[in-house]
């Protein structure tokens, strides 16, 4: 299948009335899969209403059938459609973060959707993005898209059209090109069905951020514990792993370049994630730091481009500095952790 792309300005004004997103909606409304950028990663977008356009999503991505997609809406008469209850925390929610990073569970209305999206459970999980294109482009479509990021299974988020064309050219209908996204790592997930919320997926909006507006929240068990079997089936797959081993380092800069001298006494290449501000204290064969940590958001912005990076290059071995898990860096940790299987080596020098 030709893969069209389409380079899109997100910041023209009437968006919606742009060829090129009249064209991506078309396709969309005849059930092709089309890839489109939101505020945190690529979407793989496709009629949530259509099997047909689902079940495409899911053998492009190769994408187990029992880890259900976030549905994209653009406007509140968008979610009445396709949830049965709205919960008041929701409306809360809805109305400090959306549109935005946050992605929310509720009790689905029968009928409404491909009960693929929703691999069969009795919830939906939808979100409002925050990005002039992807908004432009649900609403141009009239539809409810469902839209997993556009990476192929395991690999780590899209946050460019490159990213997406090396996962998947030939495999859908088109991309949207709309430059690198923001936020750089997934939406929050909560499950709002139960009286206290819980996360099941740490995101773009932080839990402080959402205590703030409703009080407490739970954090689901198994985001601390790895053994526990997740809320949401798409955290129990490997994710984000680089081809190379990867390995969390808890210690200071010269245990890890200890480690690294070790490596390379072996005859290994090898590489180092880090902060910014430690990148040129590292003697190694790639260092390369996705951001500083005076600012998080800036490592959770380039985290994924630096992993597919390191698929690029030769490194037999990567260590990793650890980051604050505080605010975005809980989100940050979360797929490193991931990223790295639980590998985790920790001393001091
Ligand atoms: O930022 C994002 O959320 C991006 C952009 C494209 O919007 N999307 C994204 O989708 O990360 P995906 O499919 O890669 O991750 C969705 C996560 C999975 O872990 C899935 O299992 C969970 O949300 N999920 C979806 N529906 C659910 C439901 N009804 N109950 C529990 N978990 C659900
Ligand atoms: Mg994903």
């Amino acid at each position: 299948m030709e893969t069209k792309v389409w380079l899109v300005d997100k910041n023209v004004d009437n968006l919606q009335s742009y060829p090129q997103i009249i064209e991506s909606a078309e396709l969309l409304g005849a059930n092709q899969v089309v890839a489109f950028p939101t505020e945190t990663v690529y979407g793989l977008g496709a009629n949530a209403k259509s099997d047909e356009a689902v079940k495409k999503v899911f053998e492009a991505k190769g994408r187990p059938s029992d880890n259900p997609l976030i549905v994209h809406i653009a406007s509140k008469e968008q979610l009445i459609e396709i949830v049965e209850e709205i919960p008041k925390k929701a409306w809360k929610l809805m109305a400090e973060f959306w549109p935005g990073p946050l992605t929310l569970i509720m009790k689905r209305k029968p009928g409404q959707l491909s009960n693929i999206v929703t691999a069969g459970l009795d919830t939906v999980a939808v979100r409002m993005p925050n990005h002039p294109i992807a908004l432009s482009l649900i609403k141009a479509s009239g539809l409810p898209i469902a839209a997993p990021s556009a990476n192929t299974s395991g690999k780590p988020s899209p946050t460019s059209a490159k990213h997406v064309e090396d996962d998947l050219v030939g495999r859908i209908a088109g991309i949207v090109d709309g430059g690198v996204t923001g936020v750089g790592v997934e939406s929050t997930v909560l499950d709002c069905t139960v009286d206290v919320p819980v996360i099941l997926r740490p995101g773009g909006v932080t839990f402080e951020q959402i205590e703030a507006v409703i009080g407490t929240v739970k954090q689901d068990v198994a985001l601390k514990h790895k053994d526990a079997a997740p809320k949401a089936p798409g955290m129990k797959y490997t994710h984000y792993a680089p081809k190379a081993p990867l390995f969390l380092v808890k210690g200071n800069q010269a245990f890890l370049q200890k480690l690294v001298n070790e490596k390379r006494s072996d005859g290994l290449k090898v590489g180092v994630i880090s902060s910014t501000e430690h990148q040129h204290e590292y003697e190694a064969d790639y260092v390369i730091a996705p951001g500083s940590l005076a600012d998080l958001h800036t490592v959770a912005a380039g985290l994924y481009d630096t992993l597919r990076q390191f698929d690029a290059l030769d490194a037999d071995i990567i260590f990793s500095e650890m980051f604050p898990e505080s605010g975005i860096g809980v989100a940050v940790m979360n797929r490193l952790v991931k990223a790295a299987g639980h590998q985790t080596i920790e001393g001091d020098l």
